[in-house]
């Protein structure tokens, strides 16, 4: 199926920068986390973390599928089946979490592959589709 989305280009900037933000948003949390790992209150951070990453990150990948798709975006492929690789890490993490409950050994886990989507994903896939889109689309 590649059934085209009903995106209108006005949309495409403002979309993307909305993505974007969240791209942000989770450095910023993943950072924080990091910081305030050693304190008694981990499980609370990573409680709140699990809770923002899992199903943001879920609706992340969807739109920016969609967009990827409703711009004819030549790498969309390998940048899908990344997605898909890294949510069904994360769908492991979340039986973990349904069995346990927010565990260090679980929340490390995802903040280990919130790290590498940061420090992988980030710079690999979605700076080439953040540049695709800047030449095609007029961007602010
Ligand atoms: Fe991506
Ligand atoms: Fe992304």
């Amino acid at each position: 199926m590649n059934s085209k989305s009903n995106l209108c280009p006005t949309e495409i900037p403002t979309l993307w920068k909305d993505l974007k933000t969240f791209h942000d948003q989770v450095r910023a949390k993943y950072h924080t986390l990091q910081k305030d790992a050693p304190k008694k209150n981990r499980n609370e951070h990573l409680a709140e973390f699990v809770r923002f990453v899992y199903l943001d990150m879920i609706r992340h990948f969807q739109l920016e599928e969609e967009l990827m798709n409703h711009t004819d975006y030549p790498s969309q492929e390998n940048h899908r089946q990344e997605h898909h690789r890294f949510l069904n890490l994360l769908a492991d993490i979340q039986t973990q979490l349904e069995t346990h409950g927010v565990k260090q050994e679980v929340g490390t886990g995802l903040v280990a592959l919130v790290g590498e989507w940061l420090s992988i994903h980030e710079p690999h896939y979605d700076e080439p589709l953040d540049e695709f889109l800047t030449s095609q689309y007029a961007m602010k």
